[in-house]
């Protein structure tokens, strides 16, 4: 284990069966279905190559890197776009894929600028979610799982940059960022 790691929340093998519970339930409903998954860098890249390999209908990928403007103060729309998709999306079926959601506030600018470029459907898959962080009403159509309001990385997520390539993910001992 990683020397700034104080705990596992969840291991490799957790993760991989959490991976493919939302993959399952994926593949259930785009049955028929062509999905072009949209990333959102950098945080999400783990969690969708192993999704990907999951997915069992024609699917595509793509990648989009966003920041939002602010906190608590972001409203609706405001997304700082670094680098947009380099498909279309009109008439696709959209599927975000992001590793966690916190106070929703990029997803909700998300979803908003992408809804309105037409897309068939639009969806969103989040490995993990904090509901008790939430400060905007999101819908999560596809989720890993809910976990307490803890500061985790690995499996993509990153503190300052660090830690995505932990093959599991784990709490951060606070002397790291204190
Ligand atoms: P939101 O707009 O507050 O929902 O921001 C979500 C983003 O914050 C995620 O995509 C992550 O990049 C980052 N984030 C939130 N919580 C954590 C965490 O526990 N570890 C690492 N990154 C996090
Ligand atoms: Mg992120």
């Amino acid at each position: 284990m990683n020397k700034d790691i104080q705990e596992i929340l969840f291991s490799e093998d957790e993760l991989d069966a959490m991976v493919g519970r939302v993959a399952d339930k994926i593949n259930r409903d785009y049955s028929g279905e062509e999905i072009l998954l949209v990333g959102l860098l950098k945080g999400s890249v783990v969690f969708i190559t192993d999704l990907m390999r999951k997915i069992n209908v024609p699917c595509s990928i793509d990648f989009m890197l966003v920041s939002s403007y602010g906190r608590s103060t972001v409203s609706s729309g405001m997304v700082n776009v670094k680098m947009d998709l380099n498909e279309e999306i009109e008439g696709k079926n959209v599927l975000i894929v992001e590793d966690i959601i916190d106070s929703g506030n990029t997803l909700s600018a998300v979803l908003e600028l992408l809804g309105s470029r037409n897309p068939k459907s639009l969806k969103l898959a989040s490995l993990l979610s904090k509901p008790s962080r939430r400060q905007k009403d999101i819908t999560i159509d596809y989720l890993g799982t809910e976990i307490e309001d803890l500061f985790v990385v690995g499996y993509g997520l990153d503190y300052a940059e660090k830690y995505r390539s932990l093959p599991y993910i784990g709490i951060l001992k606070p002397e790291v960022y204190m």
